[in-house]
């Protein structure tokens, strides 16, 4: 049988480790010609390898290293038809004790990260006849999980930008949309709980379970990508799939 992604060209960043690695894999096993971006270059090569796919590595905040990493992917596997913008990190603090630098760093690498590698993808995607853009927001741009005032508002930019590239380039065949986790094993999400945590916030598993009933798989959000980047979802853009168990819904 046919994979869901047969015939497409897909490129993930974060794709060499956590909800990224888990895409990866899932998007090869569904017939996808894979490129992963990660700013980790051993696990990200050696996961390539394993998957027969092509590996590039750039800090998705650096737009010169973007377009680098973005030419030698398109190079190697053509224009890409799928771009899961995955890559991102947190900052667990009290308000007050942010710094302008962790804002700067933080916007860079989970928004301006978004510009840089969709712009940096875009025309080749348009090129090739269309394509649809997955972006990673979060629980937290819809909810305001404690002591991440600086993520939150990165991940809210996150879901804006997905729709409003949605509208911009709907009518160019291009779909874009969001999902937006709740907590996730991964190590991201894992040492985010620690950190809540030691800062006095209840993320104990018992909190979790109410909240959104256990830890969301990293499998789990993949399936939300695959979806979202298929054929299957060709009437969905601009919008948000919340992989979160309920967490937002009540
Ligand atoms: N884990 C959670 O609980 C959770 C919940 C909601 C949303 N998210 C979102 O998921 C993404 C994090 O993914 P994960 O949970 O799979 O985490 P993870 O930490 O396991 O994986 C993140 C991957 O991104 C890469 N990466 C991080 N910064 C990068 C940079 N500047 N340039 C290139 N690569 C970079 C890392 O090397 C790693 O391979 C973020 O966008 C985060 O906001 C995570």
């Amino acid at each position: 049988m046919a994979g869901r992604l047969a015939g497409k060209t897909a490129i993930i960043t974060g794709g060499a480790g956590g909800c990224g690695a888990a895409a990866a894999r899932l998007f090869v096993r569904e017939g996808a010609k894979l490129g992963i971006i990660d700013r980790d270059p051993a696990r990200g090569q050696a996961l390539a390898d394993e998957l027969g796919a092509e590996f590039a590595a750039a800090d998705v905040a650096d737009g010169a290293q973007v377009e680098a990493a973005v030419a030698k992917l398109i190079k190697a596997n053509g224009p890409a038809n799928v771009l899961f913008n995955h890559a991102g990190t947190i900052i667990i603090k009290p308000f007050l004790e942010c710094t302008e630098a962790e804002w700067d760093w933080l916007m860079a690498v989970n928004v301006k990260s978004m510009f840089l590698v969709t712009k940096a993808v875009l025309p080749g995607m348009i090129a090739s006849g269309g394509g649809s853009i997955v972006c990673t927001a979060s629980i937290s741009a819809n909810a305001a999980t404690p002591l991440e005032v600086i993520y939150n508002t990165t991940k809210a930019a996150c879901l804006m930008f997905a729709r409003s590239i949605a509208v911009e380039f709907r009518d160019r065949g291009i779909r874009c949309n969001a999902v937006s986790p709740g907590f996730i094993a991964t190590p991201h999400g894992l040492s985010e709980v620690k950190q809540l945590q030691a800062l006095g916030v209840d993320a104990s598993a018992e909190a979790i379970a109410v909240q959104q009933g256990r830890m969301c798989e990293p499998e789990e959000v993949a399936q939300a990508a695959l979806f979202l980047s298929s054929d299957e979802s060709s009437f969905v853009s601009g919008t948000e799939l919340r992989v979160d168990n309920c967490f937002t819904a009540v």
